[in-house]
């Protein structure tokens, strides 16, 4: 994994957002996973504001997102679907043909999930995956004793998971108990991934998936065991860290030809 440490917020999504728009430009074909929640949503204004006013181009690119809610109206203001639109796609060149989002509606979800591996696949695989992390150190939406093998598939959420999600239902209540997600196993075929995190509330967590044992009871603890993992997090979340200083060390020395 390379850790890389920002003073802040906007200076970890702006780093983000160039670690994108360099494969967009590379490979007009590229396959971008995309997450959501809070930690994302700097990145996504800042691609959108590649796109405006440097005609950074997604015309050709396809997408994937990590996981929906099972049995949520698309339309509904907590769906993924509505924040991806809403925050991203409704604002760039993306051909809606070319996106994919879990359909939290299908009516055979087991059939519907191995449609999507499939889709990925005939997609030619993710070559960049947005991942964000949960309080409990799920990544997508594989909670706590998920597979670290699985792929595409339904979850139930833990509690933690839906209370921190509540904001957007109106309660913790009307937060569907259900979601589709990519697998562990799904994720770690993903060429590159680049895990976001900010914050204190998530210094733990970040801790736990860099610094400890690879476990199921931390999903994301799985990504020590992908070849290019890329984690950029604030100084909150790094507070936890043992290795920091070590972190930004690796960070300062860089070889030019390395710095994005
Ligand atoms: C949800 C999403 C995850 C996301 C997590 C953290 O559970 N399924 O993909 O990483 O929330 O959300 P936030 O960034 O709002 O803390």
């Amino acid at each position: 994994m390379e850790i890389i440490i920002q003073p802040d917020v906007e200076a970890a999504s702006r780093l983000a957002a160039r670690f994108v728009a360099r494969l967009i430009r590379d490979k007009s074909r590229a396959v971008l996973g995309f997450a959501t929640g809070q930690t994302p949503l700097p990145l996504y204004e800042e691609l959108c504001r590649m796109h405006r006013e440097e005609k950074l181009d997604f015309d050709r690119i396809t997408s994937f997102n990590l996981d929906e809610y099972v049995g949520l109206d698309p339309a509904h203001p907590g769906s993924y679907r509505t924040y991806m639109w809403t925050h991203l796609f409704g604002r760039i060149n993306i051909d809606p043909g070319r996106v994919h989002i879990p359909d939290g509606l299908a009516p055979d979800i087991p059939l519907y999930c191995e449609k999507y591996e499939d889709e990925i696949r005939a997609a030619g695989g993710i070559d960049l995956q947005v991942l964000g992390i949960g309080t409990d150190g799920h990544i997508g939406f594989n909670e706590p004793s998920s597979s670290l093998v699985s792929r595409t598939r339904i979850k139930t959420l833990t509690v933690e998971t839906r209370r921190d999600n509540a904001r957007l239902f109106g309660g913790e209540k009307k937060v569907p108990h259900h979601v589709i997600t990519m697998g562990l196993g799904t994720i770690m075929e993903c060429r590159t991934c680049l895990l976001l995190a900010f914050g204190a509330r998530k210094a733990e967590a970040v801790a736990q998936t860099v610094e400890g044992p690879v476990s199921a009871m931390v999903p994301a603890s799985i990504l020590q065991l992908h070849g290019r993992t890329i984690v950029i997090i604030d100084e909150e979340a790094s507070s936890r860290l043992r290795r920091s200083e070590y972190y930004r060390y690796v960070y300062e020395h860089k070889p030019d030809w390395q710095k994005v």
